[in-house]
């Protein structure tokens, strides 16, 4: 593992007195390269997984995570495997066995596998996946940016920004978009308990790009709504069912309901990996349940009684009746409407 001290720009880090711009991964020398999302916004330090074991526990331990960033990783993972010559169904379910709610990861690997199968260069499938799901946030955020007014006040949760994506996130590429078009906007962080992805990562990126915000603890963003604060919700997905219902960071549930109450519309920004047609409803994506020391400690610090259990869903289904619209990179659909997707998704 590396460690620098960086002065980071938007997407490029000035490491020493060279600036690169740096994805949240790359693939280099036959190693995939991440920027350790564990760590920031206190170190930048960049993780190097050497082979499928090291590119599953950099998942599984999210290193690297949102969904389409972790998808882009299982193909440079499958691309290093490929290159090491080393058995690909094996590495395959590794790389399967390690976040079972991103559909991105299973869109990933079937898409690679299926490529190595027919004897493609598995590197430059790798390479041209990362370029096209980045490609496709362009695009959301290209659709999305209408549905923000110049003053518009959004809140969004957890981080579906740049460091879950490539340069552009999903339900940041609207807000960078709405931004570098010169509309006066404000954003809403809520900390994201418990890895706190809203006020670590959404924040940092956030200062990057220049974009003025406030992070809320999770339990304010009723609050703000009741008094008028926000005029609008944009979050990321994990997994979107064939209904429109939609899996996303525990506590989006609740933004929806409480925004449905308050008449704020509530927008979901996806690229078509993350549908996941051949569930019929959000009843039916597994949620992973990680370890309780995330809730029983902040940090290094147990903040709770050493008797105490927990319990530590990672992501809560979001019934398509609060979702106002799913901003994809073919336009925005009502939930009801994404069927019309279904021939794309494959
Ligand atoms: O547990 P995480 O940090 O991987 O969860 C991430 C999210 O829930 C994101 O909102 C989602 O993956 C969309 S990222 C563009």
């Amino acid at each position: 593992m590396k460690s620098h001290n960086p002065v980071v720009i938007n997407v490029r880090i000035k490491i020493g007195d060279e600036i690169r711009e740096l994805r949240a991964v790359w693939f280099e020398d036959g190693v995939v390269k991440l920027i350790d999302q564990r760590k920031l916004p206190g170190k930048f330090e960049i993780f190097e997984a050497k082979n499928a074991e090291e590119v599953a526990y950099a998942i599984k331990e999210m290193v690297v995570r949102g969904a389409p960033a972790i998808g882009i990783t299982a193909a440079y993972g499958m691309a290093q495997a490929w290159l090491q010559k080393r058995k690909i169904n094996q590495v395959y379910e590794t790389l399967r066995n390690t976040r079972p709610t991103a559909h991105d990861l299973f869109y990933a690997l079937n898409l690679m596998k299926k490529g190595i199968e027919e004897g493609e260069d598995a590197v430059s499938l790798a390479e041209k996946y990362a370029s096209d799901i980045i490609g496709r946030c362009e695009k959301i955020g290209e659709h999305g940016e209408k549905i923000i007014k110049d003053g518009a006040r959004i809140l969004t949760h957890c981080n579906a920004g740049a460091l879950a994506v490539g340069d552009w996130g999903t339900a940041t590429a609207p807000i960078r978009k709405a931004h570098r078009e010169g509309k006066r906007i404000f954003v809403w962080v809520d900390e994201t308990r418990p890895r706190l992805q809203g006020a670590r990562l959404t924040a940092w990126e956030m200062v990057q790009e220049g974009i003025e915000h406030a992070i809320i603890a999770d339990n304010a963003a009723g609050f703000f709504m009741r008094k008028g604060e926000i005029d609008l919700v944009i979050v990321g997905a994990d997994r979107i069912a064939a209904n429109g219902d939609v899996a996303n960071k525990i506590g989006t549930y609740e933004k929806a309901v409480v925004a449905h109450e308050n008449g704020i519309p509530f927008y979901v920004a996806a690229p078509i990996s993350t549908f996941d047609f051949s569930l019929k409803n959000g009843d039916e994506i597994p949620i992973e349940e990680r370890r309780e020391e995330e809730v029983l400690f902040c940090r290094d610090c147990r903040i709770a009684p050493q008797e105490s259990k927990a319990r530590n869903p990672a992501f809560d289904v979001t019934p398509a009746k609060y979702i106002t619209g799913i901003i994809t990179e073919m336009g925005i659909f009502k939930p009801e409407e994404i069927d019309k997707l279904r021939d794309r998704s494959t």
